[in-house]
């Protein structure tokens, strides 16, 4: 069956979702894979990233995820030159919690005053008054037996911002169960944004806490991510399981990973990261793909790949 012989199955589910009070389509845009190798520096293509996210927005994506340390700036800065003044509706998220060295290497930063600095850097190089949503960004599986900052001491200076109006919407990043339960009681954050793919399923229950509380689940690394020896969509491509699905429905194993994150929870949004216009299309094609009982059988048998994040 081909993408367009599946459209007619698609449900209203497949399109819109909820994030905070806003609605946005369920299949938004990372922008990280925009930036040099190792998300350091600037692209080889400046005229290709903007022409990606020109694309995307014109395509129907109002949810694009970025973060200033994202190169740093050059993500930033490539999506204010190619998309600003920002039209009316698109929900530009980004993140705080972290920083770079000079080496391209992701260090913790999550002081409350730092956050504090971090907005403001956020504010500028993407040139808005209020940020649509900030995630923090946790260290907590990065470096599990460091000293982590107080959760309730940065969500404090986030919705201090928020109070002030720089911040609309706050999400959770990089997170334990209990902490997304706590920055659910601290914050109201609106989404939660860990790593999870019919690869990794490591945080099935923190979905599950997100469907109690209806909140959203925007996964990273959805297809498995770029950082993995040989990239992610070749895995999924490699599955024996995935790849029965993908030739059933006449898809792409990445599309597969795509429609199985769609099918999971009606609220889960999706940031495929990409720096090709050609996967851009295959990735928001996937809103006219359904996946039946039998294919998610057969998905729940994927071997599992995680990436240490
Ligand atoms: N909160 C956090 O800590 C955190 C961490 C990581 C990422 N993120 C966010 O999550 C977004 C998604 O994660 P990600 O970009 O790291 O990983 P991902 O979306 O799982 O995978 C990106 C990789 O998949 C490739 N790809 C994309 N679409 C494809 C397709 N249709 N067919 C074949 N290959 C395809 C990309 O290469 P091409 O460029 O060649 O398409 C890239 O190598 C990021 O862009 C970023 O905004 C957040």
């Amino acid at each position: 069956m081909s993408i367009s012989d599946t459209t007619a199955n698609t449900t209203a589910a497949n399109t819109a979702a909820n994030l905070g009070p806003y609605t946005v389509n369920r299949i938004g845009y990372g922008a990280m894979q925009l930036a040099g190798p190792g998300v350091f520096g600037p692209p080889a293509d400046p005229d290709n990233a903007k022409a990606v996210l020109r694309h995307a927005v014109a395509a129907g994506v109002d949810h694009i995820d970025t973060a200033q340390i994202y190169g740093p700036d050059v993500v930033n800065d490539l999506i204010r030159d190619a998309l600003h003044p920002y039209p009316e509706g698109l929900r530009l998220a980004t993140k705080v919690g972290g920083a770079r060295d000079a080496q391209g290497g992701w260090l913790p930063d999550g002081e409350p005053a730092s956050l504090k600095a971090q907005v403001e850097e956020n504010l500028r190089s993407l040139r808005v008054e209020r940020l649509d949503l900030v995630n923090l960004r946790r260290f907590e599986r990065d470096f599990p037996g460091a000293p982590q900052y107080d959760l309730a001491d940065q969500l404090g200076a986030l919705t201090a911002l928020r109070d002030e109006g720089k911040i609309d919407m706050i999400g959770i990043s990089n997170a334990h169960l209990d902490t997304v339960r706590a920055a659910i009681d601290l914050a109201g954050v609106v989404c939660v944004q860990n790593a999870y793919s019919v690869l990794d399923r490591t945080d099935d229950a923190i979905v599950d806490l997100c469907r109690e509380h209806g909140i959203a689940f925007v996964p990273f690394f959805p297809l498995g991510s770029a950082f993995i020896a040989g990239g992610g969509p070749k895995h999924l491509a490699a599955d024996e399981h995935v790849s029965a699905v993908a030739a059933k429905h006449g898809i792409t194993a990445s599309q597969v990973a795509l429609a199985w994150l769609l099918a999971r929870y009606e609220r889960m949004l999706l940031i495929p990261g990409t720096a090709s216009i050609a996967h851009l299309d295959e990735n928001l094609a996937v809103g006219g793909v359904a996946l039946d009982a039998e294919d998610l059988a057969r998905l729940d048998k994927v071997a599992p790949l995680r990436h240490g994040s």
